[in-house]
């Protein structure tokens, strides 16, 4: 059975409307492959924009974030029910910036993924190792230990897209070669098989993320278990567009 193939975009804290606008026009004017599942996530700020400015059919807007709870007294916090209210169907959640960065703890992120899904939500699920890890050899542990936090509370992944992204190749302009990629992506396929099973393991698409660009996208082609990127830096410029269409 064939994954779809999926890219998704991730524009972190940069841009203006100005320049989101621009990204949505370039993507409106492209001819977009119709087999590829598309989702890019700009600051939420501009998602109403994004919402509105989008033509593509294949294409839908994601949050970068959503909280575990409902609406309510979380200042700064953004609702599954309020990404519902502007046509949001997607959100990210673990990405390692909020991992790292703000201290998301696995639970809290495997609460919010469960919180989005209950509402009905889509979420591209990030993990992945620090260099540090990477060089204790422990890469699929850490990715197992992510990924139980959310199989313990979570039973149905249908719709669910893991992305496994090594921090040490977010941003870097340091790519994990594609056999790297499709062994970490192998071994994280082979975890999910023993915890949620050989058929939802087995249709479950993982993404590859860190210093995908228009160029490096196509190395990844013949790698069965590379079922998409998650793309940062390089979704803000129209190199994306080679990148979802590497797999022509
Ligand atoms: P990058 O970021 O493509 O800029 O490395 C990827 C990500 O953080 O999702």
């Amino acid at each position: 059975m064939g994954r779809q193939f999926f890219v998704g975009g991730n524009f972190k804290a940069n841009g203006t409307k100005q320049s989101v606008s621009s990204i949505i026009d370039n993507l409106n004017k492209s001819n977009l492959p119709s087999e590829v599942e598309v989702v890019i996530c700009p600051p939420s700020l501009y998602l109403d924009l994004a919402v509105h400015e989008n033509k593509q059919k294949t294409v839908s807007i994601g949050a970068q974030n959503v909280f575990n709870k409902s609406c309510g007294a979380f200042t700064g916090e953004i609702c599954a029910e309020q990404l519902l209210d502007l046509n949001i169907n997607w959100t990210l959640t673990g990405h390692s910036e909020r991992r790292t960065i703000i201290k998301e703890s696995d639970e809290f992120i495997a609460e919010k993924t469960k919180y989005a899904l209950d509402k009905g939500l889509s979420v591209i699920l990030c993990i992945g190792e620090t260099l540090d890890e990477r060089k204790q050899n422990i890469t699929l542990d850490v990715c197992a230990r992510q990924l139980d936090a959310v199989s313990k509370i979570i039973k149905d992944w249908s719709k669910i897209v893991v992305a496994y992204e090594p921090v040490w190749a977010i941003g870097t302009g340091l790519a994990a070669t594609p056999d790297d990629a499709e062994e970490t992506h192998k071994g994280i396929r082979d975890h999910l098989r023993k915890t949620i099973g050989e058929d939802q393991a087995e249709k479950i698409r993982i993404l590859y993320g860190g210093s995908v660009n228009g160029k490096n996208a196509k190395d990844f082609k013949d790698k069965a278990n590379v079922d998409g990127f998650l793309v940062g830096g390089a979704s803000l410029k129209p190199e994306f567009v080679d990148i979802i269409k590497s797999r022509l």
